[in-house]
C-alpha cells in the first residue's frame, strides 16, 4: 500500500502532512511512502532528509495521486478553496483522502471529492474523545496558535512582560486577558504566564475554572447564565445576541484593565460571536495589542481584518488566519504524529486498508465513500443549502 505526501498548495502553507521520522514505523509495516518533491521545504525537511529515512521522491503530482492508495494532506480542498480543486481530476476512484477540509463552513467541497469517488476523512472531525487525543489536529493545531499569539502580542506590545527591578526603575508586568480557554486559549495563558505576565481567563463554559487556574491565571467570573453554553462534544453553543450584548458590557472594564488581549472564542461551524465592540476597543490603553484568534470565521473583535495589523484608537488588533504554519516544523511534527495514529486505526498489522464504520473515530471522520456524502451532518448541511 502506498502514503502520498503532496506539497501543500494553499497560500502561506508551509507545513507538511508527514515529517522524514514519521517513515520508519510506516515502512516497518510494509507500506510505501511517496513523497512530492519539495513538499518539506517550507517546514524545513528537505527531499534528502525523507529518503534517508525510507521515502521516495515523486517529482510529478500526478504520478503521486496515480500511484496513491491513501493521500495524507494538511488542506485538502475545502481548507484550500482555489489552488486544492487543481487536485480534484488527480483524485481516483477509491482512493483514500485524509486531510483538513473545513467540512461544516465548506460542505459543497466535499461533495465535489465525493464524486471523484475518494474516501475522504476530515480530520477537524475526529470525535472530542480520550481515545482519539493522539489524532486531533485541532487540538495540537490550537496549541501552537495559543503559543505564538502570545509571542505575537509581545512583539507588538510597547512595554515588556515580565516584572522587571532594575537600577533604571521597577518596571510593571503585561497583564494579559484570554478569552475563550480551550486548547489555545489555555496554552496562551501558559505562555503569557512563562513570559511573567499577570494573567485572567474568561470562558462562557464554567467548568474550565480549574483549567485557567491551574495554569497560573484568575479566572474572571461574571453573572452571566452559562448553564446552557456547554453542547455536545464539550464544545461551545451559540447563545443569544441579548447573552453576547450583555457579556460585552460585564467584560468592558477587563478588556480596559488588561495590555494584551487574546480571543479565541469560537463555535464550531458558526460565525465567532463578537466579543469586543470598537467602543471597547476605544476603552483601551494605547500601545495595547487584541490578538484575535477566531479573524477566520469574522473574529471576536468588531475590529479585526483577517491576516490584516490594523491599528484604531492606538490599539493594534491582529487577526492571523493560519499561525501553525508560521511554526512549520513543529506543526508538521505534531500534525503528521496525529495522520500516523489515525493511520494506526486504518490500516490492519497485514498492510491492509480497513475503514471499520464501527470504530467511532473513523465513522465520525470519515466524510464520503464511493461516491456518496455519508456523514449525517454533512448531509444535513448539504441538504438545507440545496
Ligand atoms: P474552540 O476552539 O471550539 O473554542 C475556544 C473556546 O472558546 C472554548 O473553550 C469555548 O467554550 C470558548 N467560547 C465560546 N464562546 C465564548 C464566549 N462567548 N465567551 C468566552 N468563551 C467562549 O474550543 P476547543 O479548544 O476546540 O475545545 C472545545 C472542547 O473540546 C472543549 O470542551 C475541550 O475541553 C474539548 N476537548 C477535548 C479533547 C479530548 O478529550 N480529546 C481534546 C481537546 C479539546
Amino acid at each position: 500500500m502506498k502514503i502520498a505526501v503532496p506539497r501543500e498548495t494553499f497560500p502561506g502553507e508551509r507545513r507538511v502532512a508527514l515529517v522524514p521520522d514519521h517513515i520508519p514505523p510506516l515502512t516497518k509495516k510494509g507500506l510505501v511512502v511517496l513523497v512530492e518533491s519539495n513538499a518539506g521545504d517550507g517546514a524545513g525537511y528537505p527531499d534528502q532528509a525523507y529518503v534517508d529515512k525510507g521515502g521516495q521522491i515523486i517529482n510529478q503530482r500526478g504520478e503521486l495521486f496515480q500511484q496513491a492508495d491513501i493521500v495524507v494532506q494538511v488542506r485538502c480542498l475545502g481548507a484550500n478553496p482555489q489552488a486544492g480543486s487543481s487536485d480534484l481530476p488527480l483524485m481516483r476512484n477509491g482512493q483514500v483522502i485524509i486531510g483538513s477540509c473545513d467540512p461544516l463552513s465548506n460542505a459543497p467541497a466535499a461533495r465535489q471529492m465525493a464524486e471523484r469517488s475518494v474516501a475522504l476523512l476530515a480530520l477537524e472531525l475526529v470525535p472530542r474523545i480520550t481515545r482519539a487525543q493522539s489524532m486531533d489536529v485541532l487540538s495540537s493545531m490550537a496549541t501552537i496558535a495559543g503559543y505564538k499569539a502570545v509571542l505575537l502580542a509581545a512583539e507588538y506590545l510597547p512595554r515588556m512582560f515580565p516584572m522587571l527591578m532594575t537600577a533604571a526603575g521597577t518596571l510593571k508586568p503585561a497583564r494579559v486577558f484570554v478569552i475563550g480557554a480551550g486548547v489555545a486559549g489555555l496554552q496562551a495563558l501558559g505562555t503569557a504566564r512563562r513570559l511573567g505576565a499577570v494573567t485572567c481567563g474568561y470562558d462562557v463554559r464554567p467548568v474550565v475554572k480549574d483549567q485557567v487556574e491551574s495554569m497560573g491565571a484568575k479566572f474572571i467570573e461574571l453573572p452571566l447564565e452559562t448553564a446552557q453554553a456547554e453542547g455536545k462534544g464539550g464544545y461551545a453553543q451559540a447563545m443569544s445576541e441579548e447573552f453576547y450584548k450583555k457579556q460585552r458590557e460585564l467584560m468592558k472594564k477587563v478588556v480596559a484593565e488588561n495590555d494584551v488581549v487574546i480571543t479565541t472564542a469560537a463555535i464550531p461551524g458558526k460565525k465567532s460571536p463578537v466579543l469586543i465592540t470598537a467602543d471597547m476597543v476605544q476603552g483601551m490603553m494605547p500601545g495595547s495589542v487584541i490578538v484575535d484568534l477566531a479573524a477566520e470565521r469574522g473574529g471576536n473583535c468588531e475590529l479585526t481584518q483577517a491576516d490584516q495589523i490594523i491599528t484604531a484608537h492606538g490599539v493594534t488588533i491582529l487577526g492571523p488566519t493560519n499561525l501553525p504554519a508560521t511554526v512549520p516544523s513543529h506543526a508538521s511534527q505534531m500534525y503528521g504524529k496525529n495522520i500516523c495514529n489515525l493511520l494506526a486505526l486504518l490500516i490492519t498489522k497485514e498492510g491492509q486498508l480497513n475503514i471499520n464504520l464501527e470504530d467511532e473515530i473513523i465513522r465520525e471522520s470519515l466524510i464520503a465513500q464511493q461516491g456518496q456524502i455519508v456523514h449525517p451532518r454533512i448531509k444535513e448541511i448539504l441538504s438545507s443549502a440545496a
